[in-house]
């Protein structure tokens, strides 16, 4: 059997000054500018990864410790985590007020994906700033070589 994609409510409310308020004005302006920094970051960080030097073979504990040892690499990182999860969660809002129409049910995937995003922000900028390049009990072939000097 055939099923269809849902209708939206229609007409669908134009992007103007009038009927747009002031906290919707700003999520629209925050996607557009966002996502033109998250152009630059995520294809700085792919080639980074994958185009210098060894490219994808060069990914080891080692590359990342290095990286997650670097100051400039941790704000990198974590500027891109964030505008990509904040991004990414405004577009899912907006995904949510457009299809789900029951109170219960909206306000349901609104809390999931409101306590998500913040669960991910907060355990990946833990990763960032309290990533050990150097762990005590790890064999030296595997680590970067900044921890000689240690
Ligand atoms: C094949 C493609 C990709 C590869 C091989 C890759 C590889 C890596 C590696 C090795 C790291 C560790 C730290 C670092 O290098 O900075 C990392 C972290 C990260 N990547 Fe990617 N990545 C890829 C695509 C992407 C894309 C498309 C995004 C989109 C936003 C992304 C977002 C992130 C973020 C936010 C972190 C930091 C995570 C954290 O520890 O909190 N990556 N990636």
């Amino acid at each position: 059997m055939m099923s269809t994609a849902p209708e939206l409510k229609s007409p669908r409310r134009p992007v103007s000054h009038s009927t747009l308020g002031r906290a919707q004005r700003w999520s629209w302006i925050f996607q557009r500018v966002s996502g033109v920094i998250l152009i630059v970051l995520i294809f700085t960080h792919l080639f980074v990864n994958l185009w210098s030097g060894d490219g994808i073979n060069q990914i080891d504990f080692a590359f990342v410790a290095g990286k997650l040892a670097n100051p400039f690499w941790q704000w990198f990182d974590f500027l891109m985590l964030t505008l990509a999860m904040i991004h990414g969660a405004n577009g899912m809002r907006m995904i949510i007020e457009d299809y789900a129409h029951t109170p219960w049910l909206k306000a349901t995937l609104h809390w999931a994906l409101r306590i998500s995003t913040v669960v991910i922000i907060v355990l990946g900028t833990l990763v960032l700033f309290t990533f050990d390049p150097c762990p005590a009990d790890a064999p030296a072939s595997l680590l970067p070589s900044l921890c000689e000097d240690i």
